[in-house]
């Protein structure tokens, strides 16, 4: 019998791990739908204003087994019954990464099931063909997702769960990192994008304006946005030391809107120049409110047809390394038990 006609007559499960920054993370998904889906957060970055590897590393090794028995416990299957473990093997920290591979393929050794290497920016897109109520339809191809996270920033051609290309990108920092920097500027706790958001909701965002970087193509720039930020702060300050407390509504949502002004800005064009009409959004910084009413207009104008991910499957989590393992596993691309991490993104 062939691998194929075995993979349609049985079900799949797929326990995909995910663990390349701060979050620990274990899912199982039975061919699309996610059965389970649980987060270990570490709380300990906040103190030091971003995350520290080293501890990161730690916690990792502290929560990994806790989280897996907690969502095989919780998908209700015994770990016999597990097709294929699928883990991200890159792009992020190494002490991070090894964590998930070392483990990964211990399980997958011991059981002796595939073993599945996913990269942890497919998976933010491939989070949108989860099935879910949420996710009523799943993208149709080709089309143009916007992949923004703490470490990328990305407008990526999709032909296929197997077939990307990265049409524009960041020369230096990612949005979520703008968010970030901004709002440590503002004096907020890291991981900062969130606050910055419900902040956002309750001021104007015409209040104060930025400049717009000027950068060529489809790529991006976000280092600029952070310099005029700290100037025009720095310079406010001196008229007003409590200018930060009493403006931080309106400083957030100006903030906002200019960060989602350059990423739409670039999307348009990329939709204009490709002559792809199909928009999604994925990443960490796709949970932002200001980027999701910026997709839902270009919607309604009737320029898009726009495809947003659920808020759960926006940030780091094992839902979305599972949905590529499992894509994966009907092509059968396991990989070998000697394989190692990758820190920078590659293709
Ligand atoms: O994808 P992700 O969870 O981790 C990485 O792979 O980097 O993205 C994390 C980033 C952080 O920079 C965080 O501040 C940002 O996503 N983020 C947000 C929001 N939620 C998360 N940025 C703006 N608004 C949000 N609601
Ligand atoms: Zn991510």
């Amino acid at each position: 019998m062939g691998g194929h006609t075995l993979a349609k007559i049985m079900d799949i499960y797929i326990l995909g791990i995910e663990s390349s920054c701060d979050d620990t993370s274990a899912a199982i998904i039975k061919d699309r739908k996610i059965l389970a889906n649980f987060i270990a957060n570490q709380h300990i970055h906040k103190e030091f204003g971003g995350v520290v590897p080293e501890l990161a590393s730690r916690a990792h090794q502290q929560n990994i087994i806790p989280v897996i028995s907690k969502a095989l416990h919780a998908a209700n299957i015994h770990k016999n019954q597990l097709s294929a473990v699928a883990f991200t093997n890159g792009p992020g920290l190494l002490g991070s990464l090894l964590v998930g591979t070392s483990f990964a393929k211990s399980f997958a050794l011991a059981l002796d099931i595939p073993l599945i290497t996913v990269n942890h920016m497919h998976a933010h897109i491939l989070a949108l063909f989860i099935e879910d109520e949420h996710h009523p339809k799943a993208p149709v191809f080709p089309f143009l997702c916007l992949t923004v996270s703490g470490g990328h920033t990305q407008i990526v051609r999709v032909e296929s769960p197997y077939d990307m290309k990265v049409i524009g990108q960041t020369i230096d920092d990612a949005a979520g990192e703008a968010f970030d920097k901004a709002a440590k500027i503002m004096g907020l706790p890291y991981p900062g994008g969130p606050l910055i958001d419900k902040l956002a909701g309750l001021g104007n965002p015409a209040a104060f304006s930025f400049p717009h970087p000027q950068v060529g193509g489809l790529d991006f720039s976000f280092s600029g946005l952070k310099t005029s930020i700290l100037y025009f702060l720095r310079d406010k300050l001196k008229e007003d030391k409590n200018f930060i407390e009493n403006n931080k509504e309106d400083l957030s949502a100006s903030i906002q809107s200019t960060i989602v002004a350059i990423l739409m800005n670039k999307l348009r064009k990329a939709s204009n120049e490709t002559g792809i009409r199909h928009i999604a959004m994925a990443g960490g910084v796709s949970a932002n409110s200001g980027l999701r009413n910026a997709f839902i207009q270009e919607q309604a104008n009737g320029n898009w047809q726009v495809y947003i991910p659920k808020f759960e499957y926006c940030t780091d989590n094992a839902a979305m390394i599972a949905i590529s393992g499992y894509y994966q596993f009907l092509r059968k691309d396991f990989a070998d038990h000697s394989v190692a991490p990758f820190t920078r993104y590659r293709s």
